[in-house]
């Protein structure tokens, strides 16, 4: 057929895609072009790989996805300005190697977002400013991660605060895993109305969606989305995946490696009925709902081959390695025929 996901889902949101500049050549590349709307750098905008010193950009492959979005009419997200992972070496370290006063870590992060988020103005219509911040451990709310031992809660407010300042007509917002799992989703809670309370804006939540043909339920998906639209903000499903082994919210109770990691039967089944039951609930919400972005484009190449167990393969998502559209694609369009 000549239509896309993007085309069956005109009515409801953008659907957008994780890439590498590598993926946007070839068949992957068509394959972006007919199926999405929008899309979101897999790496080359975090931390670490666009800023790997003090003062060198390294703007060539994030250039390559955002030149890519604009030729094509793609939307664009942005991925990440600060998270405590690939934030590159340097960042909260002085000449000696010692750990950065708060004063300058602070003022490096300004620079960082104000030089990446005005490179790109009017070409990234939505960051993730702050990824990830908020801890697993029930008793515990937000990560104990070094931007949290140098600057406490504030990196996280001043963070927005600088993005806004940078592009006043960005759409800025907080991303996380696990984010319908009940404590944490509260904890989300916490912090996005922390941020509204000290007056400095912030526009959604980003429910990142590793999820897994066994969770989350239909019910804590529709509680999370609901919970977070009564703070006034978009919510997105900025990193969808459907992994066939994970068992738990944490994604750290993976299932005893099987003897082979062929894609069963019986787990593509799973997987069908839990990708009906995501875009079912996705297209209830079409109003409070903006995006929703799969991570990664076919299990020909997904980050969850890797993830935990190094090495087994996972079929997480809606192509097949020979990037054909699987049977979950077909549930999730059927509405439409
Ligand atoms: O670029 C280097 C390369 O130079 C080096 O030779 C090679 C050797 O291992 O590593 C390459 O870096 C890898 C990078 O992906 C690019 O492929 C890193 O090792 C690897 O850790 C990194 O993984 C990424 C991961 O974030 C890092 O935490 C995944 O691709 C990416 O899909 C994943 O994405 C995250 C989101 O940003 C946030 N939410 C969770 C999601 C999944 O973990």
């Amino acid at each position: 057929s000549e239509k896309g996901l993007k085309d069956y889902y005109s009515d409801y949101f953008p659907i957008g895609v994780a890439v590498s500049p590598r993926a946007l050549q070839g068949e992957s590349g068509e394959l972006i072009l007919k199926q999405f709307n929008s899309m979101t750098p897999e790496n080359v905008m975090k931390m670490g790989p666009i800023h790997p010193e003090e003062n060198r950009y390294n703007w060539e492959y994030a250039d390559q996805v955002a030149d890519f979005a604009v030729e094509h009419n793609l939307k664009l997200r942005g991925h990440a300005l600060c998270w405590h992972n690939q934030a590159g070496d340097w960042i909260f370290k002085d000449e000696n190697g010692d750990q950065v006063s708060k004063e300058v870590l602070l003022q490096r992060l300004k620079d960082h977002i104000t030089t990446v988020v005005q490179r790109y103005k009017g070409k990234i219509y939505a960051w993730d400013v702050v990824n990830e911040a908020i801890s697993d451990k029930e008793d515990e709310f937000l990560r104990d991660s070094p931007w949290y031992q140098i600057c406490g809660e504030d990196f996280i407010i001043k963070a927005f605060e600088y993005a806004h300042e940078a592009d006043p007509d960005l759409k800025l917002f907080y991303n996380d895993y696990s984010a319908v799992h009940p404590i944490k989703r509260d904890k989300i809670y916490k912090l996005v109305k922390m941020i509204q309370d000290a007056g400095v804006p912030i526009h959604g939540v980003g429910i990142q969606g590793h999820f897994s043909i066994y969770e989350p339920t239909e019910q804590e998906l529709r509680d999370a989305i609901e919970k977070y639209a009564s703070l006034g903000v978009e919510v997105q499903i900025t990193e969808l995946d459907v992994s066939v082994y994970h068992k738990e919210h944490s994604r750290r109770d993976p299932l005893p490696k099987d003897e082979d990691d062929a894609f069963k039967p019986e787990q593509e089944q799973k997987q069908i009925e839990q990708y009906d039951m995501l875009f079912r609930v996705f297209r209830d919400y079409k109003d409070t709902l903006t995006g929703v972005t799969f991570w990664n484009i076919s299990d020909r190449y997904s980050w969850l081959d890797n993830f935990p167990v190094r090495g087994r393969k996972n079929y997480p998502l809606l192509f097949n390695e020979e990037l054909q559209p699987k049977k979950a694609y077909y549930k999730v369009i059927e509405f439409k025929e």
